[in-house]
């Protein structure tokens, strides 16, 4: 969908829940009790954004969709107009296939969010923060920190998170999604976790006491010394010699 076309998509004039998402919905108002319906609104807003994305390739939230939102969990459409409208992870205009929410929170900026902005501008042709590509693939948000910044810099991408970027590597990530990939999500450079960028530091040497067999051992080993001197400690003396020339 082109900029042209996603702007030209804007606000349907109506909108029903599809039966994966009637599926979806059934099981969220059951952690509900009756009459407290309405404190689905956020799972439900949520389900609405997925079948847009599902179904028209950009997940966003339509005024049309709130109102049933409101219908359905029986509550005024303003007071859905108020969620949808205040948290960020709801989208109230049409995106790209692909949102781009680039961190820019102080970690991933002294690590290099930059590079990731500018790597992403020129891989799409969006000019500033809230576009759509001209291809309609692309939307680049910033955002504050998502959490992963042991992983600095990342950005999100539609619900999956891109660790440890820098320009090319974010240029890569964006030309495999244009080609229909998906690429592997997490770090970009293969770091498990948190660990330390070198690789691991600490609790690598596999004779080391952290490691349940070789703890066992110790265990034993200090157990049986302990038993060994407990019993030499026991033991009567040995007799004194007998005196010399007898
Ligand atoms: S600062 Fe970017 S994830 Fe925390």
């Amino acid at each position: 969908m082109s900029e042209t076309s996603i702007a030209a998509a804007a606000e349907p004039t109506s909108f029903a829940f599809d039966p994966l998402s009637d599926e979806q919905i059934a099981i969220i108002l059951k952690r509900y009790p009756p009459g407290r319906q309405a404190s689905a609104v956020i799972p439900v807003l949520y389900v609405v954004q997925k079948q847009m994305g599902r179904l028209t390739g950009s997940a966003w939230v339509p005024r049309v969709a709130m109102d049933a939102v409101a219908a359905l969990l029986e509550m005024p459409p303003i007071r859905v107009y108020e969620v949808a409208t205040f948290y960020l992870m709801f989208n109230t205009k049409p995106i790209g296939r692909f949102h781009l929410q680039v961190c820019t929170t102080t970690p991933c900026w002294l690590r290099g969010s930059d590079d990731v902005v500018a790597a992403c501008k020129r891989a799409t042709g969006i000019q500033h923060m809230g576009e759509t590509s001209v291809d309609g693939l692309f939307t680049m948000t910033e955002v504050e920190c998502l959490g992963a910044c042991v992983n600095a810099p990342m950005m999100q991408i539609n619900d999956d998170y891109y660790e440890d970027l820098d320009g090319p590597r974010t240029e890569a990530l964006l030309a495999a999604f244009r080609r229909g990939e998906t690429p592997p999500i997490g770090s970009t450079i293969g770091r498990e976790g948190s660990m330390s960028v070198g690789g691991p530091t600490t609790l690598t040497d596999e004779a080391a006491l952290w490691n349940p067999e070789h703890y066992a051992a110790e265990r034993r080993a200090r157990a049986e010394a302990e038993a060994a001197a407990a019993a030499a400690a026991a033991a009567p003396p040995p007799a004194a010699p007998p005196p010399a020339g007898e």
